[in-house]
């Protein structure tokens, strides 16, 4: 009952997956949701027994907020940012424990509560698809807000890697390639190095 309840779920968040891209193929950037098999693999980089805030960006249907909850970070740690109205009708629906907000990761910081520590950035936003500004406002939002020791991970259909979205001050930790996933993806992860100026 519950695993046909599950496959249900899935099913029709592709379906609202499918028409949020055809109404902003450059905000969604991917032809399908992330898999398992991704979603697991990224998830496997968030540090579990942290105290700070671990931060999803984009969270689309939920594939990466259910593994990332799966591998043992608590609800009240993640909290979760994605601009498009209809899927995050659908997070809150899915992850009523988890904080989900609505806004732009290029305003990152307002968002976030004041004075938050933050151990981890999530992101499936396609930073490749956006314009080029906005993906370096994100990227800028990342520096201000990541702690020090703190990790970025995302993850990029760029299967070589070559034009990773590196922010400054942060150090390539991991890399792996996942096969299974439409397309296969790189997940890249980056740790922060240099200390954070204040915000
Ligand atoms: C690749 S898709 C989502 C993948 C998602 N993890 C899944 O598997 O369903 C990218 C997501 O980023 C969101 N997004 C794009 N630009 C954004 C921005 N500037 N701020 C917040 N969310 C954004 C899109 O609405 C979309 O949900």
């Amino acid at each position: 009952m519950l695993q046909l309840m599950a496959q249900r779920m899935r099913r029709s968040a592709t379906w609202m997956f499918a028409q949020e891209l055809l109404d902003k193929p450059r905000a969604v950037g991917a032809v399908w949701p992330s898999s398992q098999a991704l979603a697991r693999r990224m998830a496997a980089q968030v540090p579990v027994d942290g105290t700070g805030w671990v931060v999803e960006l984009g969270g689309g249907t939920g594939a990466i907020t259910e593994a990332i909850l799966a591998r043992g970070v608590l609800p009240e740690r993640l909290l979760v940012v994605e601009r498009s109205g209809v899927f995050v009708r659908h997070l809150r629906q899915r992850f009523p424990a988890v904080r989900v907000l609505q806004g732009d990761a290029a305003k990152l910081a307002q968002l976030l509560p004041a004075g938050a520590r933050v151990d981890a950035i999530v992101s499936s936003l396609p930073l490749r698809s956006l314009p080029a500004p906005e993906a370096g406002e994100i990227l800028a939002q990342w520096v201000r807000v990541c702690a020090t020791g703190g990790i970025v991970i995302q993850f990029t259909y760029d299967l070589p890697g070559l034009r990773r979205h590196q922010p400054p001050g942060f150090r390539p930790c991991a890399s792996s390639i996942v096969w299974h996933n439409l397309p296969p993806a790189r997940v890249l992860t980056f740790a922060r190095s240099e200390a954070r100026s204040n915000r």
